[in-house]
């Protein structure tokens, strides 16, 4: 599997989407999840990016453009859809593709951010899925709120559904 022939991506975010892919799969194989949907984690990761170097591109609309050209070029996997569309803001109804995804955009190995925190937090994923992601949805907030910026729906809706677990 690799990056879809319609991609425009920097060499940098092609690293960023190759340790994406990386750590989705060693989750999977530490996870014990059976080919097939490890499959789709791995299609999800490969597309999440594909269009984010678009001379267009913003943080906002990247997701939607890739899963929108995607569905066009023939995936039709409602949960690797919905991973790649929401990838930056969280999504109640996501299965385990988006949530798998949500975490290792986040806690993949090339961000700079807290280091050696961020690689406890991604040897907990395997067995603390759940509580992990609330942890990482909690940071992702955050700095979306300390950045000033608004809060949309969709991520107030994830939030809430983790948070009242
Ligand atoms: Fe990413």
């Amino acid at each position: 599997m690799s990056l879809p022939p319609w991609a425009i991506v920097t060499p940098e975010r092609r690293a960023h989407i190759e340790r994406v892919a990386a750590l989705l799969d060693e989750w999977a194989r530490a996870m014990g999840v059976p080919d097939a949907e490890r499959a789709r984690w791995l299609r999800a990761a490969w597309l999440h990016d594909a269009l984010r170097d678009e001379p267009r591109s913003d943080e906002l609309g990247h997701g939607p453009r890739a899963a929108a050209r995607a569905a066009h070029e023939g995936e039709s996997d409602r949960g690797v859809l919905d991973a790649v569309r929401y990838h930056t803001l969280g999504y109640v109804h996501w299965d385990d593709v988006g949530r798998m995804l949500y975490l290792a955009d986040f806690l993949e190995p090339g961000r700079q951010l807290d280091h050696a925190d961020r690689a406890a937090l991604t040897a907990r994923v395997p067995r603390e899925r759940d509580a992990v992601l609330q942890e990482v949805a909690r940071r992702r907030i955050e700095w979306v709120l300390r950045s000033g910026w608004q809060l949309m729906p969709a991520t107030v809706g994830f939030w809430n559904s983790l948070a009242s677990r």
